[in-house]
């Protein structure tokens, strides 16, 4: 059978867990593939670069957004970044007529919309499900699982380098400096980690959760977020004093006042599944009218959660299975008013 041929974008964390996923399991994915998935071309900026897998079986490509130009049939982009190179290689993929699978929720959140239309306009893939919770089917869960139900609201645990650093914190009385430290060397942090500690990041996967769960139009600029730069280790011992974990949320609600998204440190009673949730895990809950309460938990960060929904994405192409990007057709997508959301 024809192998689906796939040419990665981004050799860090994430691209990097990819080849070995493939290496390691590529029988198996295979099989439930009904065809083999071989990468048959690479772009990153180094090309010598000591990566502990073996490059040198794939085609090589200086220019990254040329990736789109090789024999193949999805690109895989794993680079990172709202615009540049990830942004010129989406546009250019979907103009050649080829499926685009990404865990770069930044880029989505800010041109997920144009890029929806562009794979809907070619009638090909645009797929993510590794841009938000990391290894948790959470894309698949409300696009397709939750799908007949009307979604009141939708809130968790969205960032695995804030969590960990919180629940370390807590946990080793470690200071803030130290623990990021770890969970950059762990790969868990965003290349600019101001993006994690800020609350961007976790506001870029709200506006996705908030677009699936609602079936609005991506409104990363309605998000209201603040991070936790400036939680000391005597705040989170305060809040334990006190019977609460300090956990960053984000929380969307679509209602008669529109639509609300933040982002922002919240004090979890103790006795809350979300307090209990420690690590670079992350959760998400969603209220469905029928289906009632959904969680969503599983590691939110890292090399193999993240290309296992990389790769479950590709499996989704091999078989011909993929709908539209969204929770419908881009031009169904509902413009809806941000909420004011400094009211809650
Ligand atoms: P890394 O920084 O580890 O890897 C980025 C890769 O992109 C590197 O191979 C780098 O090349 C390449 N790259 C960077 N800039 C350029 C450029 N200008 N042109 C060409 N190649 C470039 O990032 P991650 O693997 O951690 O993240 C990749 C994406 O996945 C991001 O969008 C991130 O938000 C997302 N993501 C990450 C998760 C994680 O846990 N790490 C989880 C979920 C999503 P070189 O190696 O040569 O320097
Ligand atoms: N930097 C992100 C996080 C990676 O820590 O959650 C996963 O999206």
């Amino acid at each position: 059978t024809k192998p689906l041929r796939i040419a990665l974008a981004g050799l860090g964390t994430v691209g990097g867990g990819v080849i070995r996923l493939l290496d390691t399991n590529g029988a198996l994915i295979a099989r439930r593939a009904g065809r083999p998935i071989e990468i048959v071309a690479v772009s990153a900026r180094d090309r010598s670069k000591d990566r502990g897998v073996d490059i040198t079986r794939f085609a090589w490509v200086d220019d990254t957004t040329a990736l789109a130009n090789v024999d193949a049939d999805v690109v895989v982009e794993l680079v990172g970044g709202s615009d540049g190179p990830a942004l010129a290689l989406a546009r250019a993929t979907l103009a050649a007529g080829k499926s685009f699978v990404t865990a770069n929720k930044a880029m989505l959140a800010h041109h997920g919309l144009e890029l929806a239309r562009a794979a809907e306009a070619a009638n090909v893939a645009l797929k993510f499900e590794a841009a938000v919770a990391g290894g948790v089917p959470v894309i698949k869960g409300l696009r397709e699982g939750a799908a007949a139900n009307e979604i009141e609201r939708v809130y968790g645990i969205l960032n695995g380098t804030c969590n960990f650093i919180l629940s370390k914190m807590e946990a080793e009385g470690r200071d803030f400096a130290d623990v990021l430290a770890e969970a950059q060397a762990l790969g868990f942090a965003e290349a600019d980690p101001s993006f994690d500690i800020d609350g961007v990041d976790a506001a870029h996967k709200l506006s996705l959760l908030a677009s699936l769960a609602f079936g609005t139009q991506p409104a990363f600029a309605d998000v209201a977020a603040s991070g936790i730069r400036h939680v000391l280790t005597a705040d989170i011992a305060e809040a334990a004093s006190l019977g609460y974990r300090v956990r960053l949320l984000g929380l969307a609600e679509s209602g008669p006042a529109g639509l609300f998204q933040r982002v922002h440190p919240h004090l979890v009673p103790i006795d809350h599944p979300l307090a209990h949730v420690t690590g670079a895990t992350n959760a998400v809950v969603a209220e469905g009218n029928f289906v009632g309460r959904l969680l969503f938990q599983g590691p939110g960060a890292g090399d193999g959660p993240t290309a296992s929904a990389v790769v479950a994405d590709l499996i989704d192409i091999a078989r011909g299975e993929f709908g539209p990007a969204f929770a419908m057709p881009a031009a169904a997508l509902i413009e809806q008013a941000p909420a004011d959301s400094g009211e809650r």
